[in-house]
């Protein structure tokens, strides 16, 4: 009879002790791989978790993935059948948003610095380009003249408030990000005498919230400053985004984000204020980690097992080269462990308690701290959970010249 249970603090499944991904024991799924480390995201469930979106969600409200959270090419595709729209941050991006089924009016570029090169790609493929200054609209202006094209525009706001509890700050006070909201009348001036499509506002303010009241109360306050702005907004306004921020839980102290209660909230400001106010726009959220961060675990071999005056080391063939984030260097201000397991041996039982190294000659190469795991020897994986937003592109892969990982889509 075999026996399946949710390992502790993680969505993946186990049999028989061993973790599931994508339906495939850990250890066969390695041997499919081929090699180690590697990363897998579990199409399942990414799937739940879209839904579980959607059905929260109002109708109405369109969803829009940040393919910064995980550009993986299957991974996209896979998105493309599920959300709306793709938010994206370069033309590297962009070009694999666009090689997806997702048309090209449902796919923003967002970020600032964007280069005239980018501003061309972007024109020519007919997304919309978010502005983040007014020096952006006169580049964008002028690409737009060259090519013959009416580019699609809106504006990336940078509030006049923050969100509380973001663990990243992205707007409120100076910011690279937007444009300053008290500067927003003179850009919509000029945008008003260029030839452009305008479409409407962007706010983004924080990321990786896990406070679902301060996220109503941002989203509140978003929609009466655009509401404002689009007083001198040079047509209606027909995109509102919203932004997202909807944190994960990384952490044993973390609770996960009560997201019914900003479906509640979005429905309220829908009917009471948006539809009112803004009657032609669609409303946007953007989500990046809440969609994909959960479904992907780093898997990663034991090399080495070191005794060393008290402490015991399980270093592992992975590290920080290609999970950053797990390390604590990614923007944490408090490193915490992210779930660590052994991928083929239940959590429960007798324990040792553990640090998980990686293969880097820095100190900074910690996978896990005082870690309780079952005994673990040389050959056995370790899973390293909430991998699947912000892990592979977003670390240092050339560091130390060890090989980068594979990905699969489970
Ligand atoms: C403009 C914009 N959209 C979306 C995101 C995605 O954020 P998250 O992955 O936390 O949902 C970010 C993150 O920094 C962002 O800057």
């Amino acid at each position: 009879m075999m026996e399946t249970t949710a390992t502790r603090a993680t969505p993946f499944e186990r049999r028989d002790g061993v973790l599931l991904v994508g339906g495939i024991p850990a250890d066969r799924l390695a041997e499919r791989v081929g090699r180690t480390p590697f990363f897998a995201y579990d199409r399942a469930l990414i799937d739940q978790r879209v839904g579980e979106v959607r059905a929260a969600l109002p109708a109405g409200i369109e969803l829009s993935y940040a393919v910064k959270a995980n550009p993986m090419p299957a991974l996209l595709q896979h998105m493309a059948g599920l959300v709306d729209g793709f938010d994206v941050a370069s033309a590297g991006e962009l070009g694999e948003a666009l090689n997806t089924t997702t048309p090209p009016h449902r796919v923003s570029f967002a970020g600032p610095g964007k280069s005239t090169a980018e501003l061309r790609q972007a024109v020519a493929a007919g997304v919309t380009v978010e502005l983040e200054s007014g020096n952006e609209l006169v580049r964008l202006r002028e690409v737009g003249e060259l090519l013959g094209i009416r580019a699609r525009v809106a504006l990336r706001v940078n509030p006049d408030f923050s969100v509380r509890g973001s663990a990243m700050q992205l707007g409120g006070g100076p910011q690279q990000f937007g444009i300053d909201a008290e500067r927003v009348p003179a850009v919509l001036a000029e945008l008003a005498a260029a030839d452009m499509d305008f479409q409407g506002f962007h706010v983004f303010a924080g990321s990786q919230n896990l406070d679902a009241e301060s996220i109503c109360e941002a989203q509140r306050a978003t929609v009466r400053l655009v509401a404002g702005l689009a007083e001198a907004a040079p047509g209606p306004v027909r995109y509102l985004n919203l932004g997202g921020g909807f944190g994960i839980p990384y952490t044993s102290r973390d609770r996960p984000l009560a997201l019914g209660r900003i479906g509640e909230n979005l429905a309220e400001l829908l009917e009471t204020q948006v539809r009112g106010l803004l009657p032609q726009a669609r409303v946007v959220i953007e989500l990046g980690r809440y969609l994909v961060g959960e479904a992907g675990v780093y898997l990663t071999r034991v090399v080495d097992r070191k005794e060393s005056r008290g402490r015991t080391y399980l270093v592992v063939d992975g590290g920080l080269h290609h999970q950053l984030a797990a390390s604590g260097n990614f923007g944490q201000v408090i490193r915490r462990n992210y779930p660590v397991a052994l991928a083929c041996r239940d959590d429960a039982g007798e324990g040792e308690t553990v640090d998980v190294v990686g293969c880097l000659c820095t100190p900074l190469d910690l996978l896990a701290d005082k870690v309780r795991l079952p005994p673990a020897g040389i050959g056995d994986l370790v899973a390293v959970f909430c991998a699947g937003a912000y892990g592979l592109t977003a670390s240092p892969t050339a560091f130390l010249g060890h090989p980068p990982p594979a990905e699969v889509l489970v």
